[in-house]
């Protein structure tokens, strides 16, 4: 028995067979296993081929006491290939049932994939919903670099980071920058405590003891940056002028500390809207963490989360990845000095246009080596190019932040302020909510570099300063 869909796939993959024999191999249409990765070069496992998600719908509960965790994930995606099975990545928890399109699914795990077999094959085209009954206690992971991510355990309660690969340990989803979804995050915990996550609160409820929050997150969303916090904090809401809102959440042992600083949220969206273009997402805000309950901020969607009171460089640096890597996403983990050297370019520009040094005066003290206090952190600038990390490893170190912060320096100085302006913003716009590489970013900057000249100017800077070993011989 077939659907409509498989029919006239039937009938494609008949006319197909004429042309090419691989695209039909075997028994026609029957779908086949979709990838257990989207082959990362960087993180093989991670994220899954023959589908697309289109939004994650997480119902969650959470007891701090006994850090168990249930969840319920609705996925609802879209075949890209003819399936047979499709996997998921989930890192530990217990998984009791999966459906897909409401009929009872097989499934079967190794490692951190999760196969699913649904009674029926799924058609290419075709939109089908999953969903995954889980529960347990959820990990943190340990990154190559020694850094703790996925969910960590807080005073009272527990906060999720999901950078690079933590978000497995949370929900099961296509967890892999290239796959970004809409979301609903909605979870419950004793009455007491707040459930704090992306997007806006569509709804707090509260009964027998136990309090709902529901999150929304219109706009796309790579796993990565979804977030919950669950524990005591307190809960502003208020908006900006031009009217979107702020939501803070703050551990109240830090409340104090950060009250200043997070005051000026509106006016660093403002300095960066004027400087990157339209704000990329329907709210803002900041979940404030006390200071050793994570080992450092992260850009979590529309609210960035941080160890402590940050200072206001760090909410400059965490609010401008709102632009650069949670609306213009990174394809692959190689690419994330575009996520890095913008952040830190901001912080650089933040700094030249608010009475300190400017972006000129720290590119050359990186250049000279008298940046940092350590001589060590001045050589590791030149550890390997941006563009191409050593390994897994080493995707956070400051060949991606500082030296990615130099390529974007160098692109302004070649090109004058004007020009550099219209690129950026214009970057920001047409690859807004989409996925980028760094060739997509070094074509659009040769593109509108203004004339043939600067063309060949800005071309020459990729060679030593993206992809070249070693310091280049000039500033
Ligand atoms: N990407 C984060 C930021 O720049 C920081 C971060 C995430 C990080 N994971 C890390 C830093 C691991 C060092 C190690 O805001
Ligand atoms: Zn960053």
């Amino acid at each position: 028995m077939r659907s409509p869909a498989a029919r006239a796939a039937t009938v494609t993959c008949a006319l197909a067979l004429l042309a090419t024999v691989s695209a039909c191999s075997g028994a026609g249409v029957d779908g086949t296993p979709g990838a257990d990765g989207v082959r990362d070069p960087y993180f093989p496992k991670q994220g899954n081929g023959g589908y697309d998600v289109a939004h994650y719908g997480l119902t969650l509960g959470y007891d701090p006491d006994s850090r168990h965790l249930t969840g319920t994930a609705e996925i609802t995606a879209r075949a890209t290939k003819n399936l047979s099975s499709f996997n998921l990545d989930l890192k530990g928890l217990d998984v009791s049932a999966i459906t897909v399109e409401g009929k009872a699914a097989r499934f079967q795990r190794a490692g951190q994939e999760l196969r699913v077999r649904p009674a029926d094959d799924l058609d290419r085209g075709e939109t089908f919903r999953a969903t995954v009954r889980y529960s347990g206690t959820p990990e943190t992971i340990t990154d190559e670099d020694g850094s703790k991510e996925g969910w960590l355990r807080t005073a009272d309660g527990a906060v999720a980071l999901g950078e690079p690969n933590g978000s497995m340990s949370w929900f099961p989803g296509n967890h892999h920058p290239s796959d970004k979804a809409s979301y609903d995050i909605q979870v419950t915990v004793p009455k007491g405590l707040k459930a704090v996550s992306n997007g806006e609160l569509t709804r707090e409820s509260t009964k027998n003891g136990r309090t709902t929050f529901a999150w929304h997150s219109a706009e796309p969303m790579a796993g990565y940056l979804a977030t919950v916090a669950v524990g005591d904090y307190e809960m502003k809401t208020s908006t900006t002028k031009s009217g979107l809102p702020v939501i803070t959440a703050v551990a109240p042992d830090e409340a104090k500390a950060s009250k200043k600083v997070l005051a000026k949220i509106p006016d660093i969206v403002e300095w960066e809207e004027y400087n990157f273009g339209p704000y990329p997402f329907s709210s803002t805000g900041a979940i404030v963490l006390r200071e050793d309950e994570a080992e450092y901020a992260l850009e979590t969607q529309t609210r960035p989360t941080y160890p402590g009171a940050p200072e206001a460089e760090l909410v400059v640096h965490e609010m401008a990845h709102q632009w650069f890597g949670n609306s213009v996403t990174p394809k692959t983990w190689r690419d994330m000095w575009l996520n890095e050297g913008f952040a830190t370019y901001a912080e650089w520009l933040y700094e030249e246009d608010h009475g300190g040094d400017s972006a000129q005066e720290t590119f050359d003290a990186l250049y000279k080596g008298d940046y940092f206090e350590d001589d060590e952190d001045n050589e590791a600038v030149w550890a390997f190019p941006p563009a191409k990390p050593t390994s897994a490893e080493h995707i956070s170190d400051s060949p991606v932040y500082e030296r990615g912060g130099m390529v974007v320096h160098k692109i302004r100085q070649t090109v004058g302020d004007d020009t550099f302006y219209d690129i950026v913003q214009g970057w920001t716009k047409t690859y807004r909510h989409k996925n980028a590489d760094t060739e997509d970013f070094t074509k659009y900057v040769e593109e509108h570099a203004g004339s043939e000249g600067a063309r060949k100017k800005v071309a020459a800077i990729w060679g030593d300063w993206l992809y070249g070993e070693g310091k280049p011989d000039k500033p």
